[in-house]
């Protein structure tokens, strides 16, 4: 099995087991690629540059002999000369040229002493060349090394006669291989060298990059319920890991602020379920002490069945705002008159607000119908003109208007009681949040009317909005959509 399909294999792996490699180590396979592919391409450019500079020196050489020996061709004497000379230089040295002429059905004119065992005609890949400049070749003999030859054109003087003749010149190279097969090892060296360096250097040094990351992780592991909203230093991390970091904080402290408010919610609900629950105990607990009259049995009856009904009732609020706020409460819509059930509200408060010194009054446009749930509807009406009568004092007034605001059917409930002071008015929605705590729930009021009534509110996608102002007066709007003029939805008003 190759490497590559080893590799392949491991990667699928990976996969199949819903695995990444660690972060260190994608990065690191793709610094070491890209190093590898820069370190390969500069050392194959070096190296490439290297032989097409020893090629162009070889050439200049090549060529510099080519037209010595075309220009001494010519001439018969001269000729002589060169070629018993040729003897004596040229084979000594490193560096050996082999000079052949040849004559038009290649036969050889002329030639360096010993060319024919080392350079052969057949060395040469072109004859005659067609071209005016002479052609260049790299050639590599089995036996007898490297070459780098040239092939001209030239004109052999024959005593009256010009032969049209083909100069073929080699230079032994095989020096120069020497030398590239060092600078081979030198780049390799080099190369290799800097790969492993580099991979070092990452390898430590994306550790360093990693480390806030695992002291991070490391510190989201240990976090305790009680301390969710205790934030994780983000100093001397990079902006990136810093801005996650804020994110979670800030996540956390939503979650903090939530948790609390479930725990607060949790102590209330035990608290206020206590209260009638000790009543009930209380009632029957003296009803067995001794025992008594029919009458007396009744009475006592009576009174804890009256506890019992006040238990059921605040137990199916906290189960309704639990239903509403998961949206699991189906909504039984139907299309009413809001007139008519406004006016039964104001008729059932009658009789309270009368004695109580309260002017209670309905201003309505007539007319408008809305398609909602009916029974929520009202209950949520009926807290708001309960807590409005509450709160207001003899002398003042409570006023329920109706109207269509842009397609919603608009209820505001304003009264000139004695207000709900600014720091109060963001928590009056929260569950059993009351202003009097401290006076104890009497009646059934837990402080839980205004949540229940913006749960029902925000089930039929409408909102609702308070303003007060301290010994002035209150006023709660309502906006519904599905609001319709009466004879639209069929309802006569
Ligand atoms: N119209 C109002 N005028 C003054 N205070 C109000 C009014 N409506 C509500 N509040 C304040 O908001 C608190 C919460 O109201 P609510 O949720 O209906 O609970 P509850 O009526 O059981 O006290 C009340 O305890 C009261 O302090
Ligand atoms: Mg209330």
């Amino acid at each position: 099995m190759s490497f590559g399909n080893v590799a392949l294999n491991i990667v699928r792996n990976w996969r199949a087991a819903g695995k990444l490699p660690s972060l260190r180590s994608q990065v690191l396979i793709w610094f070491g690629a890209s190093l590898i592919a820069a370190v390969g391409g500069v050392c194959m450019v070096l190296y490439f540059a290297l032989i097409a500079q020893t090629n162009s020196i070889d050439d200049q050489l090549l060529e510099k002999k080519y037209e010595t020996v075309r220009g001494l061709l010519p001439d018969e004497g001269e000729r002589e000369f060169w070629i018993g000379h040729e003897v004596s230089e040229d084979m000594v040295g490193p560096r050996r040229f082999f000079v052949r002429v040849l004559g038009p059905g290649g036969a050889v004119l002329a030639e360096t002493p010993g060319m024919a065992e080392t350079a052969p005609a057949g060395l040469f890949r072109n004859r005659s060349p067609s071209t005016p400049r002479p052609i260049f070749a790299t050639a590599r003999t089995a036996q007898r090394g490297q070459f780098r030859t040239l092939v001209g054109s030239a004109v052999w003087a024959d005593g009256a006669r010009s032969i049209p003749a083909t100069v073929q010149i080699a230079t032994d190279t095989s020096l120069d291989d020497g030398v590239l097969a060092a600078y081979r090892w030198t780049l390799a060296f080099i190369a290799v060298g800097a790969v492993v360096l580099g991979l070092g250097a990452g390898w430590f040094w994306i550790a360093r990059l990693l480390r806030p990351l695992e002291h991070v992780t490391d510190q989201i592991g240990a976090l305790d319920l009680n301390q969710l909203g205790k934030p994780i230093e983000t100093v001397g991390f990079s902006r990136e890991l810093a801005r996650l970091v804020h994110q979670h904080n800030a996540m956390m402290a939503r979650l903090a602020q939530t948790y609390a408010g479930l725990q607060h919610y949790a102590d209330n609900a035990a608290h206020e379920l206590r209260t009638p629950l000790n009543k009930m105990l209380l009632e029957l607990d003296i009803a067995l002490r001794q025992s008594r009259s029919p009458e007396e049995y009744r009475e006592a009856l009576s009174n804890a069945a009256q506890a019992g009904r006040e238990l059921k009732g605040l137990v199916e609020r906290l189960l309704f705002l639990a239903r509403v706020s998961t949206r699991q409460t189906a909504l039984q819509a139907e299309p009413f008159a809001v007139g008519d059930i406004l006016a039964n509200i104001v008729g059932y408060f009658e009789g309270a607000a009368e004695e109580a010194g309260v002017a209670l009054s309905l201003q309505m446009e007539q007319g408008i119908a809305l398609s909602a749930d009916r029974v929520l509807f009202q209950r949520a009406i009926v807290n708001l003109v309960s807590n409005a009568l509450d709160h207001t004092a003899k002398g003042g007034s409570v006023v329920v208007s109706a109207r269509m605001n842009h397609g919603d059917a608009r209820i505001v409930v304003r009264d000139t009681g004695e207000g709900i002071a600014s720091e109060d008015l963001g928590r009056v929605f929260d569950r059993f949040y009351r202003s009097d705590h401290v006076r104890g729930a009497i009646g059934g009021h837990v402080g839980l009317g205004l949540s229940l009534t913006k749960a029902i509110v925000e089930l039929h996608d409408g909102r609702i909005a308070i303003e007060s102002t301290l010994g002035c007066g209150t006023s709660v709007t309502i906006d519904l959509p599905g609001a319709a003029v009466a004879e639209r939805l069929g309802v006569v008003a």
